[in-house]
């Protein structure tokens, strides 16, 4: 549908349909300003599911990808959720449950035994991937609680299976001291405490030694604060690796004339404090999913409703549901 209005036009009806309806709308840090302007809920991945969970209104317009809008429909399935676009993480769409039990056969073909397997998904994965994480009794972590959930995994004394970013799982793996490979690299997985999955995200996959070195070379004195989803290689070279709400908080905080370059998602970073950040990268590092949810598919997902005809509604099935449940609380539970 093509709609005629002005963005502030746009703006208001989502305001007055706000007004009118039981509705939450919810809004990532990546997505357009427009639509996170909107947003009644904001955040990072954990803070929405946590701070939705808590919201008593009885419809959710999630404003992000599929694995956020789905992770609230499985912590809170009285909930309706409806998302302006199911727009699937790239990152998320690189494993399903095939991949997932072809990973544990790998590990098998290794002489590692199912049950001494821990699995850990990345919260950027499809509900099918969580349930069987769930069914192996592993659990979900975030960018903000990785090191601690993988704390408490080798506590159990098993090997972990880490999918589906690869760059998470070897960040976390060097921060602690241990020792991590890539399922069909050369590495015998028995020498890792750490197997991670060969996925990643494009969008920080931008980031390179290059451009620290540019910066530096232009601005000496500039701090580099980067997201763990980027490459061991950058993370290494960075001042600060944190992520999302910890690079907020980080960069919000520094005095006013110190300068930083940061290599995360553009939104968000430019978003950030005015003068004195930069993009790390010459090119303008967009998440393309996170920017498919416009503030005409915002509107037009409220009017839906009411309309009393929601659309784009995210259903997960029971059994799905109820094992990805089982992860996703592990997590919250620490
Ligand atoms: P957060 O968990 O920090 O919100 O990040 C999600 C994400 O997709 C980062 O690329
Ligand atoms: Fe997925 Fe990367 Fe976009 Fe985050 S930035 S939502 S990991 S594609």
């Amino acid at each position: 549908m093509i709609l005629t209005y002005t963005t502030e036009e746009l703006k208001q009806k989502i305001i007055d349909l706000k007004k009118r309806l039981s509705v939450t709308v919810v809004a990532h840090f990546y997505q357009r300003d427009e639509v996170f302007e909107m947003g009644d809920i904001t955040g990072d991945s954990l803070e929405l599911a946590r701070r939705t969970m808590a919201d008593d209104k009885k419809f959710v317009v999630f404003c992000g990808v599929g694995f956020m809008g789905q992770s609230v429909k499985i912590l809170s399935p009285e909930k309706r959720v409806l998302m302006p676009k199911v727009a699937c993480c790239a990152m998320a769409r690189m494993i399903d449950s095939l991949y997932f039990d072809e990973s544990i056969a790998y590990l098998e073909k290794h002489g590692i035994k199912a049950e001494n397997i821990l699995p850990i998904t990345y919260i950027n994965s499809n509900a099918d991937v969580k349930a069987k994480v769930g069914k192996m009794g592993g659990m979900v972590c975030t960018s903000s609680n990785a090191k601690m959930i993988i704390e408490k995994a080798l506590s159990e004394g098993k090997k972990i299976l880490f999918v589906p970013d690869r760059c998470l799982g070897q960040n976390i793996a060097n921060m602690m001291g241990l020792k991590s490979c890539v399922i069909g690299d050369d590495t015998d997985p028995n020498e890792a405490d750490i197997i991670c999955y060969n996925g990643f995200c494009a969008v920080h996959q931008l980031f390179t030694v290059d451009d620290i070195e540019f910066y530096r070379n232009k601005y000496p004195g500039i701090l580099i604060a980067v997201h763990p989803e980027c490459d061991p290689a950058i993370c290494a070279k960075a001042d600060f690796v944190g992520s999302t709400s910890q690079l907020i908080k980080y960069i919000t905080e520094l005095p006013e004339d110190q300068k930083v370059a940061v290599g995360t998602e553009f939104n968000m970073v430019n978003r950030l404090r005015a003068k004195n950040t930069y993009v790390l990268s010459s090119t303008k590092p967009e998440c393309p999913t996170m920017n498919e949810t416009t503030l005409e598919d915002l509107y037009l997902t409220l009017k839906s409703i009411e309309d009393g005809n929601p659309i784009n509604e995210i259903e997960v099935d029971e059994e799905t549901a109820y094992w990805a449940k089982i992860a996703l609380d592990r997590m919250l539970a620490l």
